[in-house]
């Protein structure tokens, strides 16, 4: 059975470098024999939580769509902007409205954290805040996290990384995940899927 991952960028910029990356990750995997659902923000619109709207009129569409493709993968990817050292409003306030469902749909999915930012840093610290929720929710957050610096110049014209050392850094790192998709997809607990 092959792995289903699904795959989103917490941008909504149109020219979005983070959206460049999780495409080509998404490409990488494809080639690797890995399923990919591709997703944006938009397909998990949700508006601003509110504990009573909850209450009067239950989930929103974005937060169901959500739910709904969180459990037809076996494992996530985000790649994220950092938004002042930390992540988007905009995807922290969907995390919560999914984190409202039971079972509540994050609880054992694997996840691996990606970033792109034009600065030096590449956007990492604002994985570090992203991993907080994820992991309070019982995501397995994979431990290494890919962060492109400087990505208004990281890109080829294919869509691919220019610098070729590099690609091969994020192609590995790629492929370490799926393997341990892969391989925790035997345990009884991923049986479900
Ligand atoms: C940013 N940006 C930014 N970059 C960074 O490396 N660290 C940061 O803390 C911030 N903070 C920040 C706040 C806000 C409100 C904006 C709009 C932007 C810059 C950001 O990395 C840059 O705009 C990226 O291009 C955003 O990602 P996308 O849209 O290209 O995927």
């Amino acid at each position: 059975e092959p792995i289903r991952f699904l795959m989103f960028s917490a941008s909504l910029r149109k020219e979005s470098l983070n959206t460049s990356l999780v495409k080509l990750a998404g490409s990488i995997i494809e080639k690797a024999g890995g399923v990919v659902d591709h997703a944006t923000m938009n397909d998990f619109d949700c508006p601003s939580y509110n504990q009573d709207e909850e209450a009067e009129s239950g989930m929103p569409g974005g937060a169901q769509e959500f739910k709904k493709r969180l459990e037809a993968c076996h494992a996530f990817i985000i790649s994220s902007p950092e938004y002042n050292g930390s992540m988007p409003g905009l995807l922290k306030n969907a995390i919560d409205w999914v984190s409202r469902f039971r079972p509540q749909p994050f609880n054992e999915k694997h996840a691996l954290l990606m970033s792109a930012s034009p600065s030096m840093v590449g956007g990492n610290r604002g994985l570090w805040s992203l991993r907080i929720p994820l992991e309070r929710l019982g995501a397995r957050v994979f431990p290494d996290m890919f962060s492109l610096a400087s990505a208004h110049h990281a890109f080829n014209e294919a869509g691919r990384l220019a610098d070729e050392k590099l690609e091969k850094m994020f192609e590995d790192n790629l492929s370490d995940f799926m393997n341990l998709v892969e391989a925790a997809s035997h345990y009884p607990c991923m049986k479900k899927h």
